[in-house]
């Protein structure tokens, strides 16, 4: 008997049982398997948002962010020309990435879409270093096909105003109310990573992303029924903030397990707004 093999049958035969399993639901499509190649499946000019989090190039521990760092940088330009291909004219495309290597990414997007923000995500916990600062930031590329977002509601991205360098009676010295809540800039200090923020556990996925993170960015960047795809998909996050917020979803995952964990959360939501 030969395992590698018997692997790969069993991973044909649940990638055709997710399949049909999806097929019936016109909403929400999930799709186990390499993102490069079921990309391809993607229509031209189909797609009104891409919002992902790919993987990290040896940041974490974990098999799947192990890479060589040049055929990381090409394999993420193969992806990249895919969703350019996929996006609608105007579409966004969002990109998560950790410094240093996501300044690659950066000129990567360059040569294939217009740039429109660099946003940090500033978060709570900080990498641990010796001898130079640690960091507590992510970062989220944010481009578009063509000039100008075909959609874009700033209003939507009101978020609690942060006394940035200052606290709230530097202001009311200088005479001024402060409103409680501004509109958001391209650093963003008021959302909690998961796992350390009490109103969110994490799934089993060791990366998932806080549900308000990826919520500020469909809401947004997308209107009700528009399609969002995520390729590298995870636990499922960018599914569950596009149906909650009436918008449709593509999520490619290329790992079984992950898969699994997206399809519950997924469904956990459905049902609970069948009830
Ligand atoms: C940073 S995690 C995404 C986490 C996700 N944002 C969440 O909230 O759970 C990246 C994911 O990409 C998946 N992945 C890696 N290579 C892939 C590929 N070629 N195709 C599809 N998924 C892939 C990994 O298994 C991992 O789950």
């Amino acid at each position: 008997m030969n395992p590698p093999k018997n692997k790969n049958l069993q991973r044909l035969s649940l990638e055709k049982k997710a399949c049909k399993e999806n097929e019936a639901n016109e909403n929400c499509k999930l799709i186990l398997g390499d993102c490069l190649e079921k990309l391809k499946e993607i229509p031209d000019n189909s797609i009104d948002l891409v919002l992902t989090d790919p993987p990290y190039c040896n940041v974490f521990n974990v098999d799947w962010d192990r890479f060589n760092k040049n055929e990381f940088l090409d394999f993420m330009e193969k992806v990249v020309i895919e969703s350019k291909r996929i996006l609608k004219e105007n579409g966004s495309i969002y990109i998560f990435g950790m410094l240093p290597i996501v300044k690659n990414i950066s000129l990567i997007m360059d040569k294939y879409f217009i740039y429109q923000n660099w946003i940090t995500w500033a978060k709570c916990r900080g990498r641990n270093t010796t001898n130079k600062f640690g960091s507590n930031r992510e970062e989220i590329l944010f481009y578009t096909k063509g000039d100008i977002p075909r959609t874009f509601h700033r209003q939507d991205t009101t978020i609690k105003r942060q006394y940035g360098g200052g606290d709230k009676r530097d202001y009311v010295l200088k005479g001024k109310t402060p409103r409680e809540f501004v509109i958001a800039t391209d650093v963003w200090t008021d959302i909690m990573e998961v796992g350390i923020s009490p109103k969110e556990k994490s799934s089993g996925h060791p990366t998932q992303k806080p549900i308000k993170l990826i919520n500020r960015i469909v809401s947004a960047s997308s209107d009700k029924d528009n399609l969002i795809l995520d390729p590298f998909m995870g636990s499922g996050t960018t599914g569950v903030a596009a149906l909650k917020l009436q918008r449709k979803f593509i999520g490619i995952e290329i790992n079984p397990e992950y898969f699994k964990i997206a399809e519950r959360r997924i469904n956990e939501w459905k049902n609970q707004t069948r009830l």
